[in-house]
């Protein structure tokens, strides 16, 4: 059911983009390379040996962005920053002008267009010559990413008002840390590298808010967080108590929310690595653990809570044995319902509702804090059709639904950001799934951008600021998108398990895929299996 009415009068409307997705111009003007660059070049990685080389070639063509940012009349623009196009090596023995004044003329010319930047500091393109020193294994990074944010606060902060220290820590650790499918590409310590890892990336993200907050907050008056990502998580079988306990412990949120938020750790991520850990004949827990003056410095480094989200899953617990691996610790398995509707993605399923069940949920959690959707969006692959339907369908169900959290349900709400832009390289598959609200052809060297159709259709709920009532008398602002089976005209089950063939290859789009067989895996090698229960 709709619900009609309005946003907050200065309710935040934008769309996100990152470096690495659009900028292209990879060895340009003094930019050192990143661990994307290093993994879209090795073979075997990517799907169709794709590179983010040129990308939609954003470093040159900024006047084009700018246009089309303007076309969907937004009040603001989710970007990141390169770190080796600002400091090539990582660190501030070198800063790179060029760089900086890319970034400078960018936002530059979204104030002049009137368009607020929001601005994140890392949407995972490490430099690559930290990673050659440890990257997030090694804490000296918690150091480096103080100093780089430094350089950015003092060199464009007097620009921007909104900033994020990390894109998704979750996607960082899990799949470039324990999956190996996105860079660095790690996976063969699934026990302890990840914990590691996000370990070292909380302190990094609370010393990059208390540099804010100490040096440039009385002066620039911005607001820093940072961006979770999470599913909603249901029980795939709602009268059992298992499902439900399963699906509280996916580790999606809590893992980095909690200590930001509430203070350390989450007894709930606390225990079940602990646990597995005693169960494999350890002594001690695999998570580090902070010390007292660690919880106090990291907890409340928030202005704000980032959120991004796509879909929603049905979760399972699944006994894994003995086994030590992020997986068993949170002894967990995730599916769809094969009755939500699919999109170009496999692991990406429509489920409006699970945003506003989302919304609560955080609200209950951490106390109601002020929300920013950072990303959220649907995607298509195969032939391309500028008549998206079924992302008018996408965005008019997910923003109705959080337009009820915000009106019924009373969260915090204060802006919202559709993902993405433009049509760019989504990482392991390449180009080959599109999230864009402008298509970008890439057989045109230029790389021109054509708007699709939902371009028009969520600027006009940008132009409403929401969804006024029918009822309330005609409006040239925004009218209802057709059925949900006018969404896809040929979708078939088979297509979509001949995508899942396709598109497995070592990306984000397996996930799901390679929890299902590791799942598989331990079953076959171990006595004690779910099944024989
Ligand atoms: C997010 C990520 C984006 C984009 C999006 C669509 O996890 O932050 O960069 O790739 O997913 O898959």
């Amino acid at each position: 059911m709709y619900h009609y009415g309005n946003f907050s009068q200065n309710f935040l409307w934008g769309v996100s983009s990152s470096a690495y997705q659009i900028e292209g111009a990879w060895r340009e003007d003094g930019k050192g390379l990143s661990i994307w660059d290093k993994f879209t070049h090795t073979p075997g990685k990517i799907s169709e040996h794709d590179t983010g080389d040129v990308a939609c070639n954003s470093y040159n063509k900024m006047e084009d962005d700018i246009a089309a940012l303007k076309k969907v009349k937004v009040s603001h623009y989710r970007f990141s920053i390169s770190w080796p196009r600002i400091l090539p090596d990582g660190t501030t023995k070198y800063i790179n002008q060029a760089g900086l004044n890319y970034y400078k003329k960018l936002l530059d010319s979204l104030i002049a267009a009137n368009i607020e930047p929001q601005v994140t500091l890392y949407h995972w393109d490490l430099p690559q010559a930290l990673q050659d020193v440890g990257g997030w294994e090694n804490e000296t990074i918690i150091e480096r990413f103080k100093e780089y944010a430094d350089v950015l606060f003092e060199n464009l902060g007097p620009k921007v008002k909104l900033w994020i220290t990390f894109n998704e820590p979750f996607v960082i650790t899990v799949l470039g840390h324990v999956q190996g499918a996105h860079a660095p590409g790690l996976n063969d310590r699934p026990d302890t590298l990840p914990y590691i890892v996000g370990h070292n990336i909380i302190k990094s993200h609370a010393e990059a808010w208390h540099v804010y907050n100490d040096k440039y907050r009385a002066s620039q008056g911005g607001l820093v967080s940072i961006t979770v990502n999470s599913d909603w998580a249901e029980p795939r079988n709602p009268y059992k108590q298992e499902d439900y306990e399963a699906a509280r412990n996916v580790f999606y949120l809590g893992w980095w929310a909690h200590p930001i938020f509430n203070g350390d750790y989450s007894p709930l991520v606390k225990k079940s690595v602990l646990d597995q850990s005693l169960a494999g004949g350890l002594t001690k827990s695999r998570l580090p653990e902070f010390t007292p003056e660690e919880i106090k410095r990291i907890n409340g480094t928030y202005d704000y809570f980032g959120l991004n989200h796509y879909c929603s899953v049905l979760a399972f617990p699944v006994d894994f044995g003995t086994t030590q691996h992020f997986e068993a610790d949170r002894g967990v398995v995730v599916i769809s319902d094969r009755t939500w509707l699919e999109t170009g993605s496999v692991w990406l399923r429509m489920t409006p509702f699970g945003l506003r069940r989302l919304l609560k949920f955080i609200k209950d959690e951490y106390r109601n804090p002020p929300i920013i959707i950072t990303e959220n969006g649907v995607s298509e692959n195969g032939p391309v059709d500028l008549n998206d339907v079924h992302r008018k369908y996408y965005y008019e169900k997910y923003i109705n639904q959080v337009l009820k959290a915000y009106l019924l349900d009373d969260v915090n709400i204060i802006g919202y950001t559709a993902w993405s832009l433009l049509d760019n390289l989504e990482w392991g598959v390449g180009y080959t799934e599109r999230f864009g609200l402008f298509y970008v052809n890439r057989t045109d060297p230029d790389l021109p951008r054509t708007p699709k159709a939902s371009v028009s259709f969520y600027s006009s709920i940008i132009s409403c600021n929401g969804f006024p009532d029918p009822a309330s008398g005609p409006q040239e602002c925004w009218n209802p998108t057709p059925t949900i089976q006018n969404v896809w005209s040929n979708s078939t089950e088979t297509t979509q398990e001949a995508q899942v063939e396709s598109m497995c290859q070592l990306n984000r789009s397996c996930f799901l895929l390679t929890s299902i067989s590791l799942f598989k895996y331990l079953l076959a090698n171990t006595t004690s299996g779910y099944l024989s229960n």
